[in-house]
Parts: structure tokens; sequence; C-alpha cells
């Protein structure tokens, strides 16, 4: 029994229930096809899995060390090495993190104070906002537009006071699909080289980018890497978001405040994953052929709903694609979510949840990260609407 006496001043009041809980919570009751959290509806490679039960079987079961095992760091500054042509010093520029989720709360945490300013670009994946506002930062966030969802640089230029503190991107972008080219990339450089400002790169779909085109990871631009925390996450890599394992790379000046939260937050992660993730990554066709895999899933949905009334552009990265639904009704994004998932037995993500003030601009996202056969079915109900 609470005494009455006990009150809760929530430091974070206007935080709700994530939509994705939402979403997927009602996916559940409604027993209707879920593709609107983002995680895989098929197994990891049972090569991986295999891995992680030899790491345990073989007593890989206490604390690995606070920044992770050295030889999955080193795999990582490999990677770095091989794609980006960039060193990272494995001892003191890689620490291993629960999810990509916990690298971007750490690495606010150990940056933002008191009334700095971050900005940020909306629609935004959504554990950035309420972790700048847990640590008392202001959020200053540029709504792209809802065709291209390309930045104008010139608007971010005009947001940027001697109280900004971070930038936050994400590319390839969930939810868009949209990916920064180089061209942005240099421009972002251009507003960032000789300020005090730091970046914090959201790469967690770097290895899901379609098309041809190429990734351009902050640790490609020197005036950006010298001040980036990259953030990525091996659940979307390797199909077993449920594990929660990611990273964070960075220079060492940056590193050695976030380890210092780091240390606290979490201490240490799983360390049998560790174990079998720094054997898999020996072998980069395991993440190198992540895009044309993913690539084939979007072309085989977008072939199957090209007769549907729904218009889209086709998702350049993430396992993400928008469907705008104005032909359809004029019914507001969340209520058209929720009705499609009751009636019509398939649930997405209304993007209005992810924008500056809710601005609903008639537009699901759903998620293709799954079998050839649920996105058929998939298909066959979008096609009846
Ligand atoms: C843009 C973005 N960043 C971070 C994350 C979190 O990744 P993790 O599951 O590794 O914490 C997600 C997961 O959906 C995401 O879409």
């Amino acid at each position: 029994m609470l005494s009455t006496k006990l009150q809760i001043q929530s430091k974070l009041p206007q935080v709700p229930t994530s939509i994705f809980a939402v979403m997927s919570g009602l996916a559940h009751k409604e027993n209707a096809l879920n593709l609107s959290q983002g995680f895989p509806n098929f197994e990891s490679d049972s090569k991986l899995i295999e891995l992680v039960n030899k790491a345990m079987v073989n007593g890989g079961n206490q604390y690995a060390p606070m920044p992770g095992i050295l030889s999955l760091r080193e795999v990582i500054a490999d990677k770095m090495k091989s794609l980006y042509d960039v060193s990272y010093n494995p001892e003191t520029e890689i620490i291993i993190t629960a999810g990509a989720t916990q690298a971007i709360f750490t690495a606010i945490a150990a940056t933002v104070k008191k009334d700095d300013e971050v900005i940020i670009f909306k629609p935004a994946y959504d554990c950035y906002e309420p972790t700048i506002e847990l640590f008392g930062g202001k959020t200053k966030a540029v709504q792209l537009d809802p065709e291209e969802f390309s930045i104008n640089w010139e608007e971010v230029k005009g947001l940027i006071t001697d109280k900004t503190r971070l930038i936050i991107i994400n590319s390839p972008h969930n939810p868009s699909g949209r990916v920064l080219s180089k061209h942005d990339m240099l421009q972002l450089e251009n507003l960032l080289r000789n300020t005090n400002i730091l970046l914090l790169s959201d790469e967690v779909y770097e290895h899901i980018i379609f098309d041809g085109e190429k990734h351009q990871s902050a640790a490609l631009f020197p005036a950006l890497a010298e001040r980036a925390f990259i953030t990525a996450s091996f659940g979307k890599t390797f199909h077993n978001t449920g594990w929660k394992v990611g990273y964070c790379i960075a220079p060492e000046l940056l590193m050695e405040e976030f380890k210092k939260v780091h240390q606290f937050n979490v201490f240490s992660v799983h360390h049998p994953t560790q174990i079998a993730l720094a054997e898999y990554m020996k072998s980069p066709s395991n993440y190198l052929e992540l895009g044309s895999f993913y690539q084939q899933k979007r072309d085989l949905f977008l072939s199957l709903i090209k007769e549907s009334r729904f218009e889209f552009k086709p998702s350049k990265g993430t396992y993400f694609q928008l469907l705008n639904f104005k032909n359809i009704t004029t019914e507001n994004d969340y209520d058209f979510a929720v009705r499609l998932t009751k009636e019509m037995k398939i649930a997405g993500i209304p993007i209005s949840v992810f924008n500056e003030q809710n601005l609903d601009t008639k537009v699901l996202r759903f998620c293709f990260a799954k079998t050839d056969d649920t996105i058929r079915a998939a298909a066959k109900i979008l096609n009846k609407i």
C-alpha cells in the first residue's frame, strides 16, 4: 500500500509509453501482422548462436572487462580501417554497449549539461529527446521536409548559438530511409569546424544501404570524426535485436568522458555474446552482404504493393518503408494505424509521433525485416485497403 504522502515529481513529465510498445502490444492483442517495431521475424545465423552457446559452455559467464573484450574491439577497429580507412585505437576509442540505445544515452549523459542546446532532426528516433531532457539540456528540432527528408543546412546554421553542445544525426535514417550524402556531411563539417560542438552520429543501419549508395560515416570526415561519438548496433546488423549489444566509437578525449558514465550505467555488457561476435566478425561477408539481403526484401515488398492505393518512394536504407495514405483516408495517422491493426490485422507506426509537434503527414512506417512469406501476407492486406 502506498503512503498518501508519497509524491513523485516526474523528471520526464511529457514522456508517454513508447509507440513501439503501444503498437506491438496492440498487434499482439489483435493477432495482427506486426510490421511496426523494427525487428526481424527470422533467426540470427545459427553459426552465431552456436558461438554464443560455445562461449557459455566454455565459461565466458562472468563480468566482461568494463569497455568490452579486446578481441571484439579489435575487429571493430579493423572494420573501420578496411571500410573507411580510419584508425581507432581499440584500447581507448571503442566501447561495447548494451545496444546502441545505451551508447546514445551514455554519450548524451557524458556531455550535455543543464541549459545546453542539442540540435536534432525530426522525424527523430524516440530516445534522443527524453535523454537530452533528463540531463537538463534543451532540444532544438529541425523538422525535415515530408517529401525528401532533406536537411536545410542554412536552417541548422541559424539554430547554432554559443549554448549549442551537440548535434545528433542519423543515417541511414529511421523512419524515412533517407541517406545523408557526402555533400550533406561536408556541409555539416563546414558548420562544425573550429567550434566546440560535439556530434553524435547514430549509424545503426550502416550496413543496410541500397542501390549502390555508400554509407557516409562521420568517421570519413576529419572535422567530424574528431568530435563524433559514432553509435552502432549488432542487433540491427546480425538479426538479434533482443541481445541488445552495440558499441560506441569516439576519439580518446571524448571516450574518457563516455567511460566515466558507462562504468556506472552498465559497467559491462553480456560477455558470451561478445566472445561470439569477436569470432563472427572475422568474416566481413557476415555484414557486407546485409545491404543486398535487405534490398531484395524492399524490392519484393514494393513490387507487391505497387498497385495499392498507398504512395511511396523506395527506402534508400534501413529496413523501413514509409507509405503515404492520403489517397485512402483523411484520418490522422495514429487513428489510421490503430484501425488498420484492429480491422485489417496489420500494424505499422504512425510517423507523427517522431515529428515536431506531432505533425501528421499521413504516413505510416512499415518494417520489411520479415520473411518473404510475411512480406507477401502483408502486401496482400495492404492491397485490399
Ligand atoms: C535510429 C536508431 N538508433 C538506435 C536504435 C537502438 O538500437 P539498439 O536496439 O541496438 O539499442 C534504433 C533501434 O530501432 C534505431 O532505429
